[in-house]
């Protein structure tokens, strides 16, 4: 094995020289290492350059990484000569002194730092002689986030050179348990597939990427410029008890707090929607989408209400209603119709947002309010000052205000300051193509409270973290962290009351005999301590004014400077050997978005030069970064080819349609009128949305409920039930054999179908139904054996190959394995082994949905599912007073009907007759359902 490597670096490294050569002469990062440690949801991360100044003469060298926003940086050093210089946290003032001290002499130019979605820069310099070498050492901490389900370590990696020793090492211990390891990212891409390995085993994890200069140079994405992206690794631990995890160690404990079995409570939420003029066009667009998935989303047991505000409130209706389908359904269409105009008056919106609220009480439930805002205050009561007083003064503790900032016109921190003052949080949603999905996000996080008015209490605790919490969500966490009281654990009595639905509920530890005493130096669970102190009152400074902000901020500043965290109140010197060269770190401040805070600060001319300042971007978007963005012009050639030539701008005529002719080996005689059709599977399911065929249904049928995780059976019981929920129906028409029309019938949403299974080949294909009004698949699922997974949604393409899982977005064409799959703005073409599968993307009014069509399948007999069914052959044998057809040997009642078809580029309406699915299919319905995709 030592000697295979050996002998693949000599390879790398006569690569690398030979693709760095062109623009990186000067200087060779020769290794590059990022070593992460998990420990107790804590990520100690060290990122190591090791760079040489291959020159006759003396180089400026840089170093520049990207580090997640939430950490705080806690050492920075360099061995130059092997010479260590440590970086020294000193408070913002005393590091400024230093730094125009510095700069007064001429000598010094600021880090550059800047702030983008979820990652800050960091950069410096330094002057390395000779034929040196200069080691770069950054460490940063942070403590990890559950959201929705799972928590994730992103590494982000961009060396800016091939680097031929270029490792990421990630160990993860969690005494709890890991329950799983997913890897995803812009690095987890197929020609990077086999660089990764991840172990797994009960309470340790190992995740190492070792990319050979080859990988780096021709991954998606990568280029001269080696590797840049993010690795992503999400986890998530053992919950037994609903106590959680609690880890105590030197006098400090750590309580994660996260009960998933617990009912859900039914909320009640208000939207305040900002529909201002500065909300026109892609924000507006995007927050009405959001908003009609949103609203889908709500439980029937919710209540909600809908505000939209300019310089005046426009109700979708004044009081909260309940979330009936009915009710969501009027409600989206009122957020289809929001329009951007006017001002911005945030106060009377959220004032009347919370009157709503306040004036709807009602027992075991739990109240949200969420503002989405893109700009300030500009009419009506626009003094922030008084608008955080009235808001807090109508809330009054009762629920929480979530304030999501769209864009970067909007003061950040004054909607900090409102959510803070009034229990809740702030987020900034980035302009980008996302957004909605941004938004949908941030609601999923608070969609399902499990708990109301949450009190950690912990006697024989002290110095303790917030203890307090007025909801806890599902697929979220709770952590506390304090000090035990003379480090005595047999006093120690940690417990947690809160309210379930209607009842008070207390949570006490599981009694598992005496703790295995760790009286250990490890000092994580300070430092997780430390780190939430920090952050918990740099949050409370927001708040506070006058005395008591100054006390806490030297609280704040204290334990910064103890912890050695780069926090905003301190700052980092890094003292460099020539003539006392010193550069100075500051945390950039949320809100700026990708600028340069110190640019130019006492920059001289001589370092101007090397100060790579115009930040390169940064990644918008952590979800943007894993869409491969390199660009294969033969392959895109072969898409356009195909775009235009094979399946030419399918319009809606059925001449142009005969017009057409499937290039390439005809693996079927084709089925007249329709192009390229193999003729078993004469078969076409289409499936119609709601409002299409709304008044053709028969109002006698109960419609059936939306199906989780029950059997046909079940589902067809719980069908038969007095009250079921409506759900979306989606109709499916089969051609049939002779002149006369399609047969059609209807399957509810949410159910998975088996669309193609061919056997002997262990190919699978599913599709499942959306649950939402526009109806069609929302996923389409290609197995082919045990090792490889292709994955549609109306967003994604996600491929799964052995243990490697790439996600991708854009239009660039992809490969894995057997598989070819290219993709444009109307349809996605898959070609895996001899079969091709062109899955259509139907835009119907703003929803997507998606339409899978084969094109060309194997010969072989033994296939099965919906995709391949034969056509149907009936006749009719009545039409008056009801029509009746016969199928097979029965006789079956059927309707006139109409079904759209979406099995071409475009969609078109067409009669058919209607009857259950039972009768119309080969085989029961039921045969074509499946439990999972
Ligand atoms: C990563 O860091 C940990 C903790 O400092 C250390 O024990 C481990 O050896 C390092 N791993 C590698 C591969 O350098
Ligand atoms: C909470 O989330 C878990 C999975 O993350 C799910 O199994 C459970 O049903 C959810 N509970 C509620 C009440 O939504
Ligand atoms: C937390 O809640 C408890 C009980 O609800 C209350 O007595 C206590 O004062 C609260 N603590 C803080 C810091 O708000
Ligand atoms: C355990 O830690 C405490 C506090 O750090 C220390 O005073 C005590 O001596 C330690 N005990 C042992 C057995 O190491």
């Amino acid at each position: 094995m030592g000697r295979m490597v050996g002998g693949l670096t000599v390879f790398g490294l006569l690569l690398a020289s030979a693709i760095a050569q062109p623009n990186q002469n000067d200087w060779d990062i020769y290794s590059f290492h990022i070593n992460s440690t998990v420990s107790n949801r804590y990520a100690t991360t060290v990122i190591t350059s090791r760079v040489a100044n291959r020159m006759q003469e003396s180089k400026e060298i840089e170093f520049h990484v990207e580090i997640p926003k939430d950490a705080f940086i806690s050492k920075f050093r360099m061995y130059i000569d092997g010479q260590p210089y440590d970086g020294v946290v000193k408070t913002k003032e005393k590091a400024q002194q230093q730094y125009t001290q510095a700069v007064s002499q001429g000598q010094s130019a600021g880090i550059v730092s800047s702030v983008g979605r979820t990652l800050e820069e960091f950069r410096t310099s330094v002057n390395v002689a000779a034929n040196k070498k200069v080691t770069f050492e950054l460490t940063y901490e942070e403590l990890m986030r559950r959201k929705h389900g799972k928590y994730e370590l992103k590494i982000h990696a961009r060396p800016m050179q091939p680097v031929r020793d270029f490792k990421i090492d990630v160990y993860m211990h969690e005494k709890a348990g890991i329950t799983f390891v997913d890897i995803k990212g812009g690095l987890s891409t197929k020609e990077l597939a086999n660089a990764i390995t991840k172990t797994q085993e009960d309470k340790e994890a190992w995740v190492h990427f070792y990319p050979t200069v080859n990988q780096q140079t021709n991954c998606d994405g990568c280029g001269e410029q080696g590797l840049d992206g993010e690795l992503i690794i999400s986890y998530d631990v053992q919950r037994d008890n609903g106590f959680g995890d609690i880890q105590k160690a030197d006098g400090y404990f750590v309580h994660h707090f996260a009960p998933s079995s617990l009912p859900r409570i039914p909320k009640n939420v208000v939207f305040v929607i900002d529909r201002s003029g500065s909300m026109s066009g892609r924000k507006m667009r995007q927050t009405r989408i959001a908003m009609v998935k949103i609203l889908s989303d709500l439980d029937e047991e919710d209540f909600f209400g809908l505000i939209t505000f300019d310089s005046e409130i426009l109700y979708w209706k004044e009081e909260l209603v309940q979330a009936t389908s009915a009710n969501v359904e009027t409600a989206q269409g009122f957020a289809r119709s929001i329009q951007d105009r006017g001002a911005t008056d945030i106060n009377a919106a959220l004032l009347e947002g919370a009157r709503m609220l306040t004036r709807y009480t009602r027992e075991g439930s739990a109240s949200i309010l969420i503002l989405l805002t893109d700009g300030d205050p500009t009419t009506g009561v626009t003094n922030r000052g008084t608008i955080q007083e009235n808001v807090r003064r109508v809330i009054a503790g009762q629920f929480p205000l979530y304030c999501l900032g769209f864009g970067f016109d909007v003061s950040f921190e004054f909607l900090q300051k409102l959510s803070l003052m009034n229990g809740g949080v702030a987020r900034r949603i980035y302009e980008d193509s996302d957004a909605d999905l941004q938004l949908k996000g941030f609601y999923e996080e608070v969609a399902n409270p499990l708990l109301t008015d949450v009190t950690m209490i912990y006697e024989g605790g002290t110095n303790l973290t917030q203890t307090n919490f007025s909801q806890y969500y599902n697929g979220s966490e709770i952590v506390v962290a304090g000090q035990i009281l003379d480090n005595n654990v047999e006093n120690f009595i940690p417990q947690v009351v809160a309210i379930s639905v209607r009842r008070k509920v207390t949570f006490t530890e599981a009694d598992t005999g005496p703790d295995p005493i760790e009286n250990t130096t490890d000092s994580v669970l300070q430092r997780v301590w430390a780190y939430l102190t920090v952050k918990q009152l740099l949050e409370k400074e927001l708040l506070l004014s006058g005395n008591e902000k100054e006390k806490v901020k030297n609280e704040a500043l204290e334990l910064s400077l103890k912890y050695s965290f780069v926090t905003p109140l301190t700052s980092m010197v890094v003292t460099k050997p020539q003539e006392g060269d010193t550069e100075v770190l500051h945390k950039p401040e949320e809100g700026k978005p990708h600028r340069n805070r110190h640019r130019g600060v006492g920059s001289t001319a001589r370092k101007q030069g090397t100060l790579m300042v115009g930040s390169s971007p940064i990644s918008r978007t952590g979800i943007a970064q894993m869409a491969p963005r390199s660009f294969h012009p033969e392959l895109s050639q072969l898409n356009r080819g195909r775009h235009s030539s094979r399946f030419p701008a399918l319009e809606d005529s059925s001449a142009h349609h005969q017009s057409q002719v499937l290039p390439g080996p005809p693996a079927h005689p084709g089925v007249a009128g329709l192009p390229g059709v193999p003729s078993s599977s004469g078969s076409w399911f289409v499936p119609i949305s709601l409002d299409d065929f709304q008044e053709e249904i028969d109002p006698t049928l109960q419609p059936p409920p939306v199906l989780d995780e029950m059997d046909y059976e079940e589902f067809l019981e719980a069908s038969s039930d007095s009250s079921p929920p409506v759900t979306v129906k989606h109709r499916f028409w089969i051609k049939s054999d002779g002149p006369s029309r399609p047969l059609c019938f209807d399957i509810p949403g949410t159910v998975v179908l088996k669309l193609f299974h061919h056997p002997s080949r262990e190919l699978y294909i599913n599709g499942e139904l959306d649950s939402v009004m526009y109806g069609g698949f929302k996923k389409i699922v290609i197995r082919v054996g045990s090792d490889q997974r292709i994955e549609v949604d109306t967003e994604w393409i996600t491929v799964q190959k052995g243990q490697t899982v790439s996600y991708y977005r854009g239009l660039d064409p992809i490969r894995s394995g057997s598989a070819t799959i290219i993709r444009t703005d109307k349809e996605i073409d898959i070609e895996v082994e001899d079969i091709r599968l062109v899955i259509y993307i139907h835009q119907k009014d703003r929803e997507v949905l998606l339409w899978p069509v084969f094109r060309q399948i194997p010969s072989e007999s033994n296939t099965d599912g919906l995709l391949v069914l034969k056509a149907a052959v009936y006749q009719i044998s009545q039409r008056v007073p009801l029509t009746k057809v016969k199928i097979n040997k029965s006789e079956v009642e059927v309707t006139d009907a109409h079904a759209i078809d979406y099995s071409l580029g475009s969609h078109r309406s067409m009669p058919c007759f209607h009857g259950s699915a039972d009768q119309i299919l080969p085989r029961p319905l039921s045969h074509f359902l499946v439990n999972q995709l």
